[in-house]
């Protein structure tokens, strides 16, 4: 069974560049063409959400030139994108603390989601300045919002509507996450929205991740018995 939703931890960038013996933003950009194959391909493959994580909060603590590499990667692939976005009927949406975000990469975003806001062939969710943490305490901070005004009382709290209130709110589950480069952790990417996920950790480092690679991870998600807490009989459909 195909996934609804790809959540892809992009990871090994630095690492691929410094095997080479080059700067760590070289990594970066030829992470970003990795960026724009996986998501023709999902589009093709016909996945409805793919979620990158581009940029975490921690992320801020790198050197400035590195930082100021990745804002502007994520810049051009803004404006090369959009018509390619718009053409093959992608939604962009963005996920993350936009506040912290440099001007011109928050007006990019804002100008790409709202021309590709009626495109629903696929949603390509890009996290930047991300924390799922954050991300929680932002809806509480809703939430609470929502009661200080006499809109909720205690009682109403309840599992959807916290997830409503998240910044992936109106998307699925995540029902497979990749991370790449071996690293066998969340870092703080979608806690909730991925608690249900299939996990699948390659060692492919990112620059070097393909199509195939996603077609591959796709295919062991597609091998996973998902029981959800039932047991193996309950979840076998008669043949
Ligand atoms: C992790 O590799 C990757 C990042 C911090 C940034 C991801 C960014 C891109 C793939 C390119 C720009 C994004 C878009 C959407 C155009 P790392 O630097 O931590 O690698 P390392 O662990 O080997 O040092």
């Amino acid at each position: 069974m195909l996934p609804r939703h790809v959540a892809i931890i992009m990871d090994g960038n630095g690492r691929w560049a410094e095997g080479r013996g080059t700067d760590r933003t070289l990594g970066h950009t030829q992470g970003a063409e990795a960026v724009r194959q996986v998501v023709r391909h999902a589009r093709k493959r016909g996945l409805e959400v793919l979620t990158l994580f581009a940029f975490s909060s921690l992320n801020w603590g790198r050197p400035t030139d590195e930082v100021a590499a990745l804002m502007h990667l994520l810049e051009e692939f803004l404006v090369e994108e959009e018509q390619e976005l718009i053409d093959n009927d992608i939604r962009l949406v963005a996920i993350g603390e936009r506040a912290f975000l440099p001007r011109s990469v928050r007006d990019l975003l804002t100008r790409v989601e709202q021309r590709t806001a009626h495109c629903a062939g696929m949603r390509l969710v890009l996290a930047v300045s991300y924390d799922g943490r954050r991300d929680m305490v932002e809806a509480i901070r809703r939430l609470t919002d929502m009661a200080r005004r006499g809109e909720l009382l205690p009682a109403d709290v309840h599992e959807p509507l916290l997830l409503e209130h998240l910044s992936t709110g109106d998307l699925p589950d995540v029902d497979l996450l990749i991370r790449t480069s071996g690293e066998k952790r969340l870092s703080g990417f979608l806690p909730i929205e991925a608690c249900y996920a299939e996990l699948v950790f390659v060692d492919t480092l990112w620059p070097d991740f393909q199509t195939t690679d996603l077609d591959e991870a796709m295919l062991e998600y597609a091998r996973r018995e998902r029981r959800f807490g039932l047991t193996g009989a309950q979840v076998c459909v008669p043949a």
